[in-house]
């Protein structure tokens, strides 16, 4: 568990090392790429243990009998977030923007509403546009640096065309960890609409010492029948390449349609992906994750520091998550103006706000995933960037 090893990612067909150049004009010798949520840690060696030991063993056939990883995915909701899951409720998909898609694809038809909190993760609108569907933005509140929800504003705006909520719990880009309050107010504002809820809680493990995530099923058991949760280990154990997320649904009835869908699209999950997430989901895993937690807590709090004391920059506090959400509003300057002196300047390749939706576009995000002494330049870049404002 070294996390200050400076790792070389250049070379490895990583997308957001290999693809910083290209994208962003940010040069490779000494760019420093904080954007694709993917960290720059090696995961638990109990996990690349599992990978060597296929690898050892050399023969990569189909796979079969899944028992012993949806038990491990029961053992690790149990332990980890107090929810029991039937193992007979999970489904394997070929990530969550796959769950989401298989989602928007089950349960909605071509021109109806998909409901979302913006700024949020995304691909959910990108996958809801390609599908066919609405998109409509229900914009969170930014309460003093702190996303909040208005459900009262939200309910006038629905038309009755809409089907679904896609709800990012914890909350990217803007770290929160919902309350349970809000999570009952999410679940109020479903049945009030007759709406399903897609809950993503790929973050559920990037929770801060101080804050509790609440799974959805946990907050209201009567929303359990219009209810789709997702969760991963790709994002806890950084193993993202490896394309697997859980899909999991209590609800006889629309279990049985995702499952018309799944096999209807000829389904299947990839052995690497199962394999591994066994592996994480373990006393090992979880003790690597508390580690990885402390550590994040370090370049979190380096990183606000830094950007807080610029005039005009803002990092919204992460309680969960290692992406941390700037806000340039401030500084006067435009978006093209902030870019560049990120890019340019300072070097960084941060994901734009704009793509996020409504409300995002003076920000940036910034991906804190990597060894301390790449948080500790890029503050360094950013203050000489914006040192005139100072
Ligand atoms: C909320 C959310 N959902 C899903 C994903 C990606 O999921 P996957 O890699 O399993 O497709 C991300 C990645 O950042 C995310 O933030």
């Amino acid at each position: 568990m070294n996390f200050d090893e400076i790792i070389n990612r250049y070379g490895t067909h990583s997308v957001k090392w290999d693809m910083m150049e290209k994208l962003y004009d940010v040069p490779a010798s000494d760019g420093l790429a904080m954007w694709v949520a993917d960290m720059d840690f090696r995961p638990p060696q109990c996990v690349s243990d599992a990978l060597q030991a296929m690898v050892d063993h050399g023969v990569y056939g189909y796979y079969g009998d899944d028992t012993a990883y949806r038990e491990a995915i029961t053992w690790w909701m149990q332990t980890r977030h107090g929810w029991t899951v039937d193992p007979a409720h999970i489904f394997t998909t070929h990530g969550l923007v796959n769950g989401t898609a298989m989602c928007v694809d089950t349960y909605t038809e071509p021109g109806d509403g998909v409901v979302l909190f913006t700024p949020v993760y995304h691909a959910f609108s990108r996958v809801i546009k390609a599908a066919g569907r609405e998109v409509v933005e229900c914009p969170l509140v930014n309460n003093d640096g702190r996303y909040e929800m208005d459900f009262a504003a939200y309910d006038t705006m629905m038309t009755g065309a809409e089907r679904m909520v896609i709800l990012c719990s914890p909350h990217n880009p803007g770290g929160r960890v919902w309350t349970k309050d809000e999570l009952q107010g999410v679940a109020d504002f479903c049945k009030r609409h007759d709406l399903i809820l897609v809950s993503d809680e790929i973050h559920h493990d990037l929770v801060y010492p101080g804050h509790s995530h609440i799974a959805m099923p946990l907050v209201d058991p009567t929303i359990l029948d219009r209810l789709v949760m997702m969760t991963a280990t790709t994002k806890t154990f950084n193993i993202a390449g490896s394309h697997s997320g859980n899909v999991i649904i209590p609800d006889d009835a629309l279990r049985a349609k995702f499952a018309a869908r799944m096999a209807g699209l000829g389904l299947s999950p990839n052995s690497f992906g199962l394999f591994m997430a066994e592996a994480a989901y373990s006393p090992e895993g979880a003790e690597w994750v508390d580690a990885l937690m402390l550590y994040l807590d370090g370049n979190r709090q380096l990183l606000d520091s830094a950007i807080n004391a610029i005039p005009g920059i803002k990092s919204m506090n992460l309680e969960a998550t290692y992406l941390s959400w700037v806000d340039f509003t401030d500084t006067g300057m435009a978006p093209p103006e902030f870019i560049d002196r990120v890019q340019k300047q300072a070097r960084i390749a941060p994901n734009h706000g704009d793509t996020f939706g409504s409300g995002g576009e003076n920000f940036l995000r910034f991906n804190i995933a990597t060894p301390r002494a790449l948080v500790e330049q890029a503050c360094e870049r950013l203050t000489e960037a914006f040192s005139d404002l100072q």
